[in-house]
């Protein structure tokens, strides 16, 4: 890319998992990149990014607050936005379904508002998700699948995906990726990839659990199935999405599916560690040379759940010439190896 006509790029939640993949991959492809981080008490929140400071230009905004965003895109006057910025735990959105919808949504409406405004040139990614299918009954999941959301998160973000799908009849360049689930060594230790594997290499190196304190971890649904690929894959989709002739939706995904307890055993035959279930219910445990190192705790049911996820991503492979590149026992293995390495240092 010419140095005096670089792309500028804004990605909301650039301190998120996948803004900090994101920014990576549009540093390489030689755009300017901003990156919107909200306010915090500490700095900590910025971890994932700290290494891009002085690479690329942070720039304060909140997605409940209009005038905040206006700064922000009058500031940086973008030619993409990739609007990454959400409440992005399906958890949460149970107990905090307004706050979710003021932000997954309405910031949505809000950053279309002032895109028609201020930039009507520029491509807008938005960050939708296969939660939106929630139970529905065709499998695998693809663009023509109709949505039936579970939980406010999901609703929130059909909201939204709508709202894009409006402001594209419009004349606005907009597209929704519906992302399936993406983990990486990045993801936030609240989602239950990344507890697993941190879980698991603590169990491997006598450490007590994060959550518990003690030697065992707490999980909830081990049946749920989700089709889990690599966030590090997933963004290229996302660029890929902008630079087409048309805005069009994609759905990303693997098209393999795997359940929790599945995630759980690949994570201990990664360590060459045992595992026996036993019993049934909330009274099942998983068990490693005799200690019992699971055990079920309802208070990560959920009210509404998603029994199973699968996406087919022969639209995407086709017309953005876009693949997964990682496997499920690579991802777990990527995400074991990192948590083991940083467990070590501190050990
Ligand atoms: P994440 O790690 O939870 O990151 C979310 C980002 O949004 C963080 O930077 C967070 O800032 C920011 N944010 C939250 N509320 C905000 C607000 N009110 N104003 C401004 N920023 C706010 O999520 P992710 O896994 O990277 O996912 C990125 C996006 O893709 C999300 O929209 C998510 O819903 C969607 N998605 C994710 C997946 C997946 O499997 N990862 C799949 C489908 C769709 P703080 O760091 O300050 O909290
Ligand atoms: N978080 C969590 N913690 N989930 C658990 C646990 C636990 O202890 N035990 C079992 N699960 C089950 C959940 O019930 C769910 O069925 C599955 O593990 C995955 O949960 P999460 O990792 O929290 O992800 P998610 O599928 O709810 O949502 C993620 O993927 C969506 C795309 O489908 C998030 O990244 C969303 O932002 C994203 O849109």
């Amino acid at each position: 890319m010419d140095k005096e006509k670089k792309k500028i790029a804004l990605i909301t939640g650039i301190t998120g998992q996948d803004g900090s993949y994101l920014a990576r991959f549009l540093l390489n492809k030689g755009y300017e990149v901003w990156g919107m981080y909200r306010r915090s008490s500490g700095d900590s929140h910025l971890e994932r990014v700290e290494d891009l400071k002085g690479k690329i230009n942070f720039i304060m905004g909140e997605l409940s607050d209009y005038s905040s965003l206006y700064k922000v895109i009058k500031e940086v006057m973008p030619d993409e936005i990739y609007n990454l910025a959400a409440q992005s735990q399906v958890r949460v959105s149970f107990d905090q379904p307004l706050y979710t919808k003021e932000v997954n949504w309405f910031g949505v409406e809000r950053i279309l508002d002032l895109v028609k405004e201020i930039v009507p040139h520029a491509r807008v990614y938005q960050a939708s998700t296969s939660e939106m299918f929630g139970n529905v009954v065709q499998s695998p999941q693809n663009e023509e699948t109709p949505f039936a959301p579970v939980s406010p998160y999901g609703e929130a973000k059909l909201k939204a995906h709508e709202a894009i799908n409006r402001a594209k009849k419009e004349g606005i360049f907009a597209c929704g990726g519906v992302l399936f689930n993406h983990e990486s060594p990045k993801r936030g230790i609240e989602f239950v990839t990344r507890k697993i594997t941190e879980g698991i290499v603590r169990i491997k190196l006598g450490l007590p659990q994060r959550e518990t304190g003690k030697n065992f971890m707490e999980l909830g649904n081990l049946d749920a199935k989700r089709d889990w690929g690599f966030a590090g894959d997933y963004v290229e989709a996302m660029w890929l999405m902008l630079q087409q002739d048309k805005p069009k939706n994609y759905v990303i995904a693997t098209g393999e599916t795997h359940s929790v307890r599945e995630f759980v055993e690949e994570a201990f035959k990664t360590l060459d560690l045992p595992l026996t279930w036993e019993g049934e219910g909330i009274n099942e445990v998983g068990k490693s040379q005799g200690e019992i190192v699971i055990k079920i705790n309802p208070h990560f049911f959920r009210p509404n759940e998603i029994n199973k996820l699968i996406g087919d991503p022969s639209k995407a492979i086709n017309e953005l010439g876009w693949k997964p590149k990682t496997d499920f026992k690579e991802l777990v293995k990527i995400m074991i190896e990192s948590d083991f390495t940083k467990l070590k240092k501190d050990f």
